[in-house]
């Protein structure tokens, strides 16, 4: 595989297949219908959580696309969180196209755009660890991600049977500190298991 990387405003073709390059692309406006159909073709199964188009033109900037002869193969946002750490996010590649390398070009693009943002980690919740780990990302404890990134568990169905796990990236040497006790208020999801 010849993996190129590129710059935010950039566009590369990159070869999984001779037969079937991949153009690894930021997204714009008129993907989002695709984006949107494949992000729920998983998250009707649970294994993901639903975007709607609405929610997806206003993040638009953090997607990154994957496109094969001009349809969608795949999409990755990167959201921002502080100004030290980005999250990997509605990570999705179309069935017909998994094992064909798209999903790392994807994670790949995002951490190139995390790096030229001077991130220094990069972290996401998954069901699919082992993915992460191939891709130089270590289980942690969920307390050392960013408080913030809390806010969006609230809003998830499953905010008290949380099982994704925590899966992070460090793009330079940085010292993670557990995040400071909630108060009464709030209480971070209870992983099961
Ligand atoms: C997980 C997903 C993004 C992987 O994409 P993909 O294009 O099939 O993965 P790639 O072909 O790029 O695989 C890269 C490496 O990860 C490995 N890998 C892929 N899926 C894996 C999995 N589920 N478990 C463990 N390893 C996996 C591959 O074997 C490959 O290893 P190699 O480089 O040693 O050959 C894709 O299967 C998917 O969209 N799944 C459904 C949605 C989802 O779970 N999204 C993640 C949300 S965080």
């Amino acid at each position: 595989m010849i993996a190129e990387t590129i710059s935010l405003d950039e566009e590369a073709a990159v070869e999984t297949d001779a037969a079937r390059p991949v153009t690894v692309r930021k997204a714009r406006m008129q993907d989002i219908s695709a984006m949107a159909r494949l992000i729920n073709s998983y998250a009707n199964n649970g294994i993901m959580l639903p975007r709607n188009e609405l929610d997806l033109a206003e993040s638009v900037r953090d997607f990154t696309v994957a496109e094969i002869g001009g349809r969608l193969a795949g999409c990755a946002a990167l959201h921002f969180y502080t100004p030290v750490a980005g999250e990997v996010r509605s990570l999705a590649v179309a069935a017909a196209d998994k094992g064909a390398g798209v999903g790392r070009l994807l994670v790949e693009a995002l951490e190139h755009e995390a790096r030229e943002c001077d991130l220094a980690t990069l972290f996401a919740f998954t069901y699919v660890p082992g993915f992460f780990t191939k891709l130089g990302f270590t289980q942690v404890d969920r307390n050392l991600l960013p408080l913030k990134a809390w806010k969006d568990c609230l809003s998830c169905p499953k905010f008290q049977s949380c099982d994704e796990i925590a899966m992070l990236k460090k793009l330079r040497e940085v010292d993670l500190k557990p995040a400071p006790a909630l108060g009464p208020f709030v209480q971070l999801p209870v992983v099961r298991g």
